[in-house]
């Protein structure tokens, strides 16, 4: 069986999704739907698919859809997915599943009760550098972590889309843009239910209306501690960074995405550099990694390996921190 799937929004991520799609046996992209219809157009073009110029009208006339990925800004998230599980479609949701906690709840319920596989788009993990971290944390090698730092930044300015910039669109800044991959890889890689926030806010550019900057102190059920540092530059050489320190009781793990990951444990040392994947098989490689996790949990009736639950327990941690942080004025 061929796997038959809209794109719904064909920016940033849309795009990469697209990428990713046509790389995978038993599946073909049918459906590309953007407001952009020059966009829509071209990327349709890409994969043989029907160009649509709203979402809604890609689910009410594509013929023969089996599946979903939603890739538009966070207001339109939870209405795109109801819908879609509604009308039997299997849905790859970007992160964050919605902009508020009613919203992802209202997504996972509507996915159980079709019946649909609900996969939430944590792309970070399908990368080299992420699954070996966590395959050694499995075998025990840094042994039970206990403090972990976690850093991500990425530049923000007028190559996203505008929205971003709207609370009402956006449901927050750089926390429910770019933070919820350090907050997905944090729950992941400790493996236990947070327990406590406490959060500094900072906006850093004046007139801005979402925050550009987080840093938080989180600790969870196991009695483990991690700070978290989310930072959205707006100077265009800011660059992207995301560094993250695993300590254990028997040993340290570094991730420099895209480039490291060692172990220093009592057991093992090991410094692997990656880079030969994404010079292969391109920088977002891990796309294609996880619609091949997505069409192969939807054909062979297995569980997601991102499943609703975790999407709402980022989604959840990402609240506590809105919730709790301490939410200061524009700097200049
Ligand atoms: N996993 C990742 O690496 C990654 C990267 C970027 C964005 N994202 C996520 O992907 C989602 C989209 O973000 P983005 O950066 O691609 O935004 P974007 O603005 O680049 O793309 C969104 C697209 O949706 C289109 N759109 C808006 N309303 C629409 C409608 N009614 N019907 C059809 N299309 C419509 C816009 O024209 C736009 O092209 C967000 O959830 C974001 O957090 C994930």
């Amino acid at each position: 069986m061929t796997l038959k799937v809209a794109i719904l929004g064909a920016g940033q991520a849309g795009i990469r999704h697209i990428t990713g799609f046509l790389a995978v046996e038993h599946a073909q992209v049918t459906a590309v739907a953007d407001t952009d219809a020059d966009l829509a157009r071209h990327e349709a073009g890409r994969s043989g698919a029907t160009p649509f110029q709203d979402w809604r009208t890609a689910l009410d006339t594509a013929l023969e859809l089996d599946a979903v990925v939603v890739a538009l800004p966070h207001h339109l998230h939870a209405e795109a997915a109801c819908m879609a599980a509604e009308r039997g479609l299997h849905v790859l949701m970007e992160k964050p599943m919605g902009s508020t906690l009613v919203e992802g709840r209202r997504i996972e319920e509507a996915c159980r009760t079709a019946g649909v596989v609900l996969m939430i788009c944590f792309v970070h993990r399908f990368r080299d550098e992420a699954i070996q971290a966590k395959a050694w944390i499995e075998a025990g090698h840094i042994g039970v972590p206990v403090n972990c730092m976690e850093t991500i930044a990425s530049p923000r300015g007028s190559h996203l889309g505008s929205w971003i910039n709207s609370p009402d669109l956006s449901g927050g800044g750089v926390l429910l843009y770019t933070g919820v991959h350090a907050m997905d890889r944090l729950l992941w890689l400790v493996d236990a239910p947070l327990r406590d926030v406490h959060a500094s806010i900072r906006t850093l550019t004046a007139g801005s209306r979402v925050e550009e900057a987080v840093t938080a102190l989180l600790t969870f059920d196991n009695g483990a501690m991690a700070t978290l540092n989310v930072t959205g530059p707006t100077y265009p050489a800011g660059g992207t960074s995301w560094r993250s320190e695993i300590y254990g009781t028997e040993g340290v793990i570094r991730i420099r995405a895209r480039q490291s990951v060692e172990i220093a444990g009592n057991n093992l040392v090991q410094c692997i550099n990656i880079g030969d994947t994404a010079a292969q098989e391109g920088e977002h490689y891990n796309f294609r990694r996880q619609a091949e996790a997505f069409v192969h949990a939807v054909l062979s009736g297995q569980d997601a390996p991102i499943p609703g639950r975790h999407g709402l327990a980022v989604l959840e941690a990402c609240r506590m921190i809105y919730a709790h942080g301490v939410d200061e004025p524009v700097l200049r």
